[in-house]
């Protein structure tokens, strides 16, 4: 299974003006620790499944104002958000050798903050639809590159269903690629929102508290390269409950780093742990269902197509009310037709 990637993404459109949407992806086996972090370069190489829900669309036209405008969901963007974006517009600017400032409107479906990987559809969009106005590369590699700029996990939302990130050693080697899962696998993601709201500790503290300070790192590390080459082989042979059992290890791998870090970072609240435990029953049952989880305490639930119904219910009576979600492969980022928006 693998949806047409797009060898040119941009190169039909004039610059000057560029809308385009990205849909969030769910890492498989997870970036958590940098080796660079002016340039977003991951420690370890990681694999995602780009997601159908939640999609985020930005709009970047050039101006002949001195300043950039940016909107976020109708209101203008303020503080963290508004100095990454500004960052990464001047990232682009210097790419391009312009200086035209930019008006950004993004509409952001995915609750910010909340370990549902806002950042990764929010910056893909982003370089996809700045690089088109600006006139930048247009190649998905050059695209992937860029969003990682804004965000490490973007770089994995350039590109639809399962895609792998090489962590590499520069600015060049480190960049997103498309893998090829067999036609049979047929996934769903069931995402429960215990909590939707922003996240205490954002991912970058605690991606660098883990490196610097937590025991358990290194061996995670280690172990996750072995966890990326048996996903691989498992996605190849479509081999669900391979996939959802290297999936699950990894997370919870990732989590225990954190909980080891000084002072810890505990994103699993109380009600993420029902959810597991509702997974863990459903398991009991004979139902392929398997959790990862992000730098929040929502909880993602890998199952077979045709189980998601029955997972989405045993997990929002888990979820203590909190909204329940159920998502399948997804498109890679594109720029829309402005005639047609
Ligand atoms: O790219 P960031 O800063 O949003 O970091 C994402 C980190 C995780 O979501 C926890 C894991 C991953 O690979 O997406």
């Amino acid at each position: 299974m693998r949806s047409e990637q797009p060898t040119t993404l941009v190169r039909e459109h004039q610059t000057g003006t560029a809308t385009a949407v990205a849909h969030p992806n769910i890492a498989l086996i997870k970036y958590w620790g940098k080796s660079d972090e002016r340039l977003f370069l991951p420690r370890t190489d990681s694999l995602s499944m780009t997601l159908d829900i939640f999609p985020t669309t930005t709009r970047v036209q050039l101006t002949a104002g001195t300043q950039d405008t940016i909107t976020f969901n109708g209101a203008p963007a303020t503080g963290e958000a508004e100095r990454r974006i500004n960052a990464f517009l001047e990232l682009v600017r210097e790419r391009a050798g312009r200086t035209e400032r930019a008006v950004v409107d993004t509409e952001n479906t995915v609750p910010t903050g909340a370990g549902l990987a806002s950042s990764a559809s929010g910056f893909a969009a982003l370089a996809v639809a700045a690089a088109a106005a600006y006139g930048l590369d247009d190649d998905p590699r050059s695209l992937s590159r860029l969003a990682r700029r804004g965000s490490g996990s973007a770089s994995r939302s350039v590109y639809g269903d399962f895609a792998v990130w090489h962590a590499g050693t520069d600015d060049l080697s480190s960049y997103a690629e498309p893998v090829d899962a067999a036609a049979g696998l047929d996934p769903a993601l069931v995402v429960a929102v215990v909590n939707a709201g922003p996240k205490e500790v954002s991912s970058r503290e605690a991606m660098r508290r883990t490196v610097d300070t937590s025991p358990l790192y290194e061996p995670w590390a280690l172990s996750s390269t072995d966890d990326l080459t048996d996903m691989r082989a498992a996605l190849g042979r479509g081999d669900l409950a391979a996939v959802g059992e290297i999936a699950e290890r990894n997370a919870l791998g990732m989590h225990a780093t954190m909980l080891a870090a000084r002072p810890a970072v505990r994103y699993i609240s109380p009600a993420s742990l029902t959810v597991l435990d509702s997974v863990l029953q459903l398991r009991r049952s004979g139902v392929l269902a398997y959790v990862t989880m992000d730098a929040g305490p929502n909880v993602k639930v890998l199952c077979r197509r045709v189980d998601a119904d029955r997972v989405a219910e045993t997990v929002r009576a888990a979820a203590s009310g909190g909204a329940v979600h159920i998502a399948r492969p997804g498109p890679g980022a594109r720029l829309l037709d402005e005639d047609t928006r």
